[in-house]
């Protein structure tokens, strides 16, 4: 029998996150707007979110959940040579967020970028994290999903603004030799889809190129739902095929937190079942980029997700765009 020849994984070793300590009811917030705990229970599963005090910015959080997760991990910014985050409520318009969070985490070497995927920010920076490091460009990464919503949000526009959170949550990876088996920790799979043709359906009505200021965030939420369930069970399913594994193989599933009901459909329609889905929609709300690494960052923290489990992410956000993978925890 011929052994397989080694390849370089992405393994993650460490996940920390950041929440602002300014929680939001949904009690509080049917002061404000026309809407109520029960309605938005019922529709969504959230309860509370969190939001940044003023002056708190998306790289203050981005630099504390990455500091957590470099601590996790046993590593510092000497290990590190690729910051990529994710998000779609950068501090400036430019330079990156990525590049003041390097700066904070007094690293001065090795490069550092945002990518805008918006609520599939995570997965799509984990993606071309893992290729840096699998092609050896890069030896240890920051990957960190990072929002303040809180800051594109219409608080008079009740179908929007209580679905939206504020927070982050980084992942460290290291480069690592595996056998080229599903049996390896790290990346396993990632797969990609975007489609603009959505654009009208969830967008900010704003921008540097057209009104010149940040914008509110619209969305028709229907349409949104309807292609959510679809679209997220398909990657998910690609995901999974992309490393030849089947439902049966995963450990735990860690949806994009957005909705209670679009997560649960997505996990029946993956066939598997809600004992093994991480939701934490009800604490958070929907932070976008930072809910895959938030939620993962509460479920290794509680010591639900273990050593050697397989998780498998899938997210879907503004675009739209949509990804999964596959890890070896
Ligand atoms: N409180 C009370 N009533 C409300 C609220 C509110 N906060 N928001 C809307 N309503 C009302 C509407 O005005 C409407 O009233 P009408 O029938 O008198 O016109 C009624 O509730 C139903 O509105 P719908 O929009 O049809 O409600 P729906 O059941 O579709 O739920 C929701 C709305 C929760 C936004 C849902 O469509 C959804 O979750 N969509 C997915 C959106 C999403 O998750 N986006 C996140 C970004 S993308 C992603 O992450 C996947």
């Amino acid at each position: 029998m011929s052994a397989r020849s080694a390849i370089r994984r992405a393994v993650a070793l460490g996940v920390g996150s950041a929440l602002p300590s300014r929680i939001l009811t949904n009690e509080e917030l049917a002061k404000t707007v026309d809407t109520t705990h029960d309605w938005i229970v019922e529709r969504t599963g959230i309860h509370q979110r969190h939001i940044a005090a003023e002056g708190q910015m998306t790289s203050d959080l981005a630099t504390d959940a990455a500091r957590a997760a470099l601590t996790m991990a046993g590593m510092d910014v000497g290990d590190i040579d690729l910051i990529v985050l994710a998000t779609a409520t950068p501090d400036q318009t430019f330079p990156a967020t990525a590049t003041r969070v390097q700066h904070n985490l007094g690293m001065s070497h090795g490069c550092a970028f945002d990518v805008q995927a918006v609520c599939s920010g995570f997965v799509y920076a984990l993606t071309v994290a893992a290729q840096f490091i699998e092609t050896g460009k890069a030896r240890g990464a920051l990957v960190i999903g990072a929002e303040t919503f809180s800051r594109i949000l219409d608080w008079s526009d009740r179908s929007t603004c209580v679905l939206f959170g504020d927070g982050a949550g980084a992942v460290v990876l290291r480069g690592e030799d595996g056998t080229g088996t599903t049996a390896d920790r790290g990346v396993l799979s990632t797969e990609l889809r975007s489609d603009g043709q959505h654009n009208a359906s969830l967008y900010v009505d704003g921008g540097p190129s057209t009104t010149g200021v940040a914008g509110h965030l619209r969305m028709n939420g229907r349409e949104v739902f309807k292609h959510a369930v679809r679209n997220l069970a398909e990657i998910g399913e690609a995901a999974l095929a992309g490393a030849g594994l089947t439902a049966d193989d995963v450990t735990w599933v860690i949806p994009h937190q957005a909705n209670a009901r679009i997560i649960t459909s997505t996990a029946q329609k993956i066939g598997i079942p809600m004992e093994q889905v991480i939701v934490t929609v009800q604490d958070h709300a929907n932070t976008s980029a930072a809910s895959i690494p938030l939620a993962m960052d509460v479920a290794v923290r509680d010591g639900r997700i273990k050593p050697g489990d397989l998780l498998l992410l899938e997210a879907m956000g503004g675009g739209f765009t949509w990804g999964g993978a596959t890890i070896r925890w």
